[in-house]
C-alpha cells in the first residue's frame, strides 16, 4: 500500500484538505495526517482523523504511541509528503532548513518525494521572499502545485487561491505512480556550450548553463529512458544517476554522438554548439606583446545536420534560439537538417541562457506548431516528452509493435 503524509499548515483552505484525504483513501492510499498549531484554528484533527483513520500527528512532542519517534518513522515510510494548503510560513522555513516542528523537520528528514500546495493572499503569494522561497524549493526537486487566480477569503481578487483538490489529486498520484512511457528506449541529449580553443589556455565559448539539457535528460530518467547526457562547458549540476559524458569542443561532441547514434532511439540537441572554430590553434599561449591581433574563424561542422544525412529510424530533435522571424527560422531549420521536432525559443525579450524559464515553441516534421507558453524548464521538458511519446506511439502503431 502507498503512503501518504498530507501536512495540513493554517490557512483558511485547510478545510480543502480533508477532501483531499478522502479522495486518496478511495484509491486505498494511506494517509497520515499531521497539522500546525495554527492549521488546528481552522480545522480539527478529529476530521481528519475519522477520515484518514489513522492518529493525527498535532505536535511533535506529543506523539501517538503507536509511532517510534514520529517524524523518523513517517519519513521513512512516506512516498509522498504533501503539503496542503502550505502557508508562506513553512514555505519560508521549508526553504531555509528550519526545523522547529513536526513538519518542518519530517520533511527533512524524508528521500520521499514533497509536493507542495501553496495558498496564500495575492500580496504574500507575489512577494520577493515567498517567490524566492518557491524557486529555491523548486530547484531542490520540489514538485509545486500552484495557486490558481480567483476571490480570497480575505476579499482580495488575484493569485493565492489553493489549487482545485482534483488538480492536488493527480500530482500526487503521478509522484507515487509515476509513468514510464520512454522505457526501453535509448535516448541521448547534449546540454551545455562547446568551447573553441584559441590557444593552451584559451577558448571562445557562450553563456549556456545546460539547464534546458539537464532538465530533459532528468525527466527522461523519470521515465524510464535509459538516457546519456553529452555535455560542453556547465554551469548547472547534474542530478545524481544520469550517465555524463564530458565533450567539450564541437569535434568531442560529434565524435561521441556518432559512437552510439546507430543504436539510439532518439538525440535531442539542446546543447550550444560553436558554429565557428579558430583556423589556427596556437600551440603555445599567445603573448601579449602586440596591442592587437586577429583571429581567423572558420565553420564547424553542423552536428545536428550530419546527425540528419545519416538518421535511420531514430527521432531527431533540435533546439533554436531565435530574435527575429522565429517561425520560418525554425520550419527551415527543421527541413534543412531533416530533423522530427524543433523546440524554438523566442530570445528578442532577453536571453534564456540561465534563466529558469523558458517559452517554447515546438514545430514538427507535420506542420503542427505547439506553444508551451512560459514553462520552468523541467515543465517545459516533459511538455516535450510529452509530444516526442505522441510521434514514438504514431511510429509503433505503424510499424505494429
Ligand atoms: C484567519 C487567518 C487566515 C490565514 N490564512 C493564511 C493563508 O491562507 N496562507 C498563509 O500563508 N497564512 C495564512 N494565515 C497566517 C498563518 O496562519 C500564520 O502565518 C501562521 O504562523 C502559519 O503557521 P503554520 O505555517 O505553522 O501553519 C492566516 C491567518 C489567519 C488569522
Amino acid at each position: 500500500m502507498k503512503n501518504v503524509v498530507l501536512c495540513v499548515t493554517g490557512g483558511v483552505a485547510a478545510y480543502k484538505a480533508l477532501e483531499l484525504v478522502s479522495r486518496l483513501k478511495k484509491h486505498n492510499i494511506n494517509v497520515d495526517v499531521a497539522m500546525t498549531k495554527s492549521a488546528q484554528e481552522f480545522v480539527t484533527p478529529l476530521s481528519f482523523q475519522s477520515l484518514s483513520q489513522n492518529p493525527v500527528i498535532t505536535d511533535m512532542f506529543d506523539e501517538p504511541k503507536a509511532y517510534e519517534i514520529a517524524h523518523i518513522s513517517l519519513a521513512k515510510k512516506a512516498d509522498v509528503f504533501a503539503v496542503v494548503p502550505a502557508t508562506a510560513n513553512i514555505i519560508g522555513k521549508m526553504a531555509h532548513g528550519i526545523s522547529d516542528d513536526f513538519i518542518s523537520t519530517s520533511i527533512m528528514a524524508t528521500k520521499a518525494e514533497v509536493l507542495i500546495a501553496p495558498a496564500m493572499n495575492t500580496q504574500m503569494y507575489a512577494s520577493p521572499m515567498v517567490q524566492e522561497n518557491i524557486a529555491k524549493l523548486k530547484s531542490i526537486g520540489y514538485t509545486f502545485v500552484s495557486p490558481g487566480a480567483g476571490r480570497l477569503a480575505c476579499g482580495d481578487v488575484g493569485e493565492g487561491k489553493l489549487a482545485v483538490v482534483d488538480d492536488i489529486f493527480d500530482e500526487i498520484m503521478k509522484l507515487l505512480y509515476p509513468k514510464k512511457d520512454f522505457a526501453g528506449r535509448k535516448v541521448i541529449v547534449t546540454a551545455g556550450g562547446t568551447e573553441a580553443p584559441v590557444d593552451p589556455v584559451r577558448v571562445l565559448t557562450n553563456r549556456s548553463s545546460g539547464k534546458m539539457g539537464i532538465a530533459l535528460a532528468k525527466a527522461l530518467k523519470d521515465r524510464g529512458a535509459d538516457v546519456t547526457l553529452i555535455h560542453g562547458h556547465l554551469t548547472a549540476s547534474v542530478p545524481d544517476g544520469i550517465k555524463t559524458v564530458s565533450a567539450l569542443t564541437n569535434e568531442q561532441m560529434d565524435h561521441e554522438i556518432l559512437k552510439c547514434y546507430d543504436d539510439t532511439d532518439m538525440v535531442i540537441m539542446a546543447a550550444a554548439v560553436s558554429d565557428f572554430k579558430v583556423r589556427e590553434i596556437s600551440k603555445h599561449k599567445i603573448k601579449k606583446s602586440e596591442d592587437s591581433f586577429t583571429l581567423e574563424l572558420v565553420k564547424d561542422k553542423d552536428i545536428l545536420k550530419g546527425l540528419g544525412e545519416k538518421k535511420k529510424n531514430q527521432i531527431l530533435i533540435g533546439f533554436a534560439a531565435e530574435s527575429q522571424d522565429l517561425e520560418a527560422h525554425a520550419r527551415e531549420k527543421l527541413e534543412r537538417k531533416n530533423l522530427d521536432f524543433i523546440a524554438a525559443n523566442d530570445i528578442s525579450e532577453g536571453m534564456v541562457f540561465g534563466k529558469e524559464k523558458n517559452s517554447i515553441i515546438l514545430y514538427a516534421k507535420d506542420g503542427k506548431m505547439t506553444a508551451f507558453g512560459e514553462l520552468s524548464k523541467e515543465e517545459s521538458a516533459h511538455r516535450l516528452l510529452d509530444e516526442i511519446m505522441k510521434e514514438v506511439t504514431r511510429r509503433d502503431q505503424t510499424t505494429g509493435l
